[in-house]
């Protein structure tokens, strides 16, 4: 690995992975591709060690010249492809951006490093970010998602990762195309946009605004602390099997009350003196996300026996670590706050709940 392709480097995975390979692999140059859309932001990627190794274009995943430009000039050897929309509530409101990035982005990316790599596959690598959503939801009594599990997405975005998971595959299958895949869990941690739980529970205690659960909130997740993400994304680019996929995660399944729950404990304890202690008193049933997965849980035995990685944060020490992110960031915090963009997003998912 010489020249690495990160697609997404500006979002809340890919500009922790950027941060976490230019801190270990000093050899290694960075091409950051991000549209930079509501969910990206440079600030994400302020302090990066080794910067000289890093190098951002703002542009869209799904532009073929470009792309193809990219792999020529900067000699392309491995993609790491993260950049997609993201949110499940944001894909039921439009699911159309979710095909146009997800899928048609994904395959637009896959076809460069065909055409690019072909005749010569040696030491190329085209790794696909996935999610443990794909696989659908579980019953109470149903064993953990695994590498082995059928298909079975359920949102408009689940579904999006699926059909770009399954053009990976094709893609593998057809043209011999060096590829590897992980499905994670929920990732928490620094720079996460505050749409999704953990940020939303920090951020609205902040401000003494409502935390908003959905439906009963006893819908369960696995949770994994991102640096953990990133780590298992790196182990596979350096000790996987090219064809491979990994299923990733944290081996915990609160249910979402739990969690918050846990939060605004760790909230009371950090912020003794706030006027909005004890934080729990802000928690507030809303109505429920249309065709809420009820269970996500997810079997790690195969990346931990075969390349010997496993979570390092627990649910509760990352969740500190997080929380302690969060209240040193608070500029960070302020910045998308102001943001009309942001006011617009909480107005229309949780004015209309
Ligand atoms: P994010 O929404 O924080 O970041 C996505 C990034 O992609 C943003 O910087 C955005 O600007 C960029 N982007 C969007 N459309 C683009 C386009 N057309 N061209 C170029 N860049 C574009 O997402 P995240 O939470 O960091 O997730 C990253 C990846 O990991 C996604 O593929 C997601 O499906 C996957 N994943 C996320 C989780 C999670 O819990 N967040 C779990 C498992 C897998
Ligand atoms: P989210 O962070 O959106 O991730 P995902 O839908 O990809 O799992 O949501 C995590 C869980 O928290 C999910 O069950 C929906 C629930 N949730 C709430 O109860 N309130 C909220 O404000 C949000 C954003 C999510």
């Amino acid at each position: 690995m010489k020249n690495i392709l990160v697609t997404g480097g500006a979002g809340f995975i890919g500009s922790n992975f950027v941060r976490h390979v230019l801190g270990r692999a000093p050899g290694v140059q960075i091409v950051n591709l991000d549209l930079l859309t509501y969910a990206g932001s440079l600030e994400n990627l302020v302090d990066l060690p080794n910067e000289a190794n890093h190098s951002f274009i703002q542009g869209d995943i799904r532009d073929a010249v470009l792309v193809d430009q990219i792999f020529s000039d900067r000699e392309i050897d491995t993609v790491v492809h993260f950049a997609a929309e993201s949110h499940v509530d944001r894909s039921i409101l439009g699911p159309m951006a979710f095909v146009e990035t997800n899928i048609i982005g994904t395959v637009v990316l896959l076809e460069a490093a065909k055409n690019h790599w072909q005749g010569d596959l040696e030491g190329k690598r085209f790794h696909h970010v996935s999610t443990d959503e794909v696989f659908g939801s579980l019953g109470p009594g149903d064993p953990p998602f695994s590498e082995y599990t059928a298909y079975d997405p359920r949102s408009p975005y689940s579904a999006s990762k699926a059909s770009s998971d399954h053009m990976v595959r094709a893609y593998a299958h057809t043209y011999g195309l060096p590829i590897s895949i992980t499905n994670c869990t929920n990732n928490y941690g620094p720079y996460q946009y505050p749409e999704k739980l953990i940020p939303v529970i920090i951020t609205n205690s902040l401000e003494g605004k409502p935390i908003p659960v959905y439906g009963d909130g006893k819908q369960i997740r696995d949770w994994l602390y991102v640096e953990d993400h990133c780590a298992a994304i790196w182990t596979v680019l350096v000790r996987g099997e090219v064809g491979q996929t990994y299923t990733v995660g944290g081996n915990n399944q609160p249910t979402n009350l739990e969690i918050i729950h846990q939060i605004c404990e760790i909230l009371d304890e950090q912020l003794p003196q706030s006027p909005y202690a004890p934080h729990k008193n802000l928690i507030q049933f809303v109505v429920d996300r249309p065709g809420h997965d009820r269970r996500y849980a997810m079997d790690i035995s195969k990346i931990s026996n075969h390349l010997g990685w496993q979570p390092k944060e627990s649910l509760r020490t990352g969740l500190a670590l997080t929380v302690d992110w969060y209240l040193q960031n608070l500029e960070w915090v302020n910045n998308f706050r102001s943001d009309a963009v942001y006011a617009r997003w909480m107005d229309k998912n949780y004015g209309s709940r």
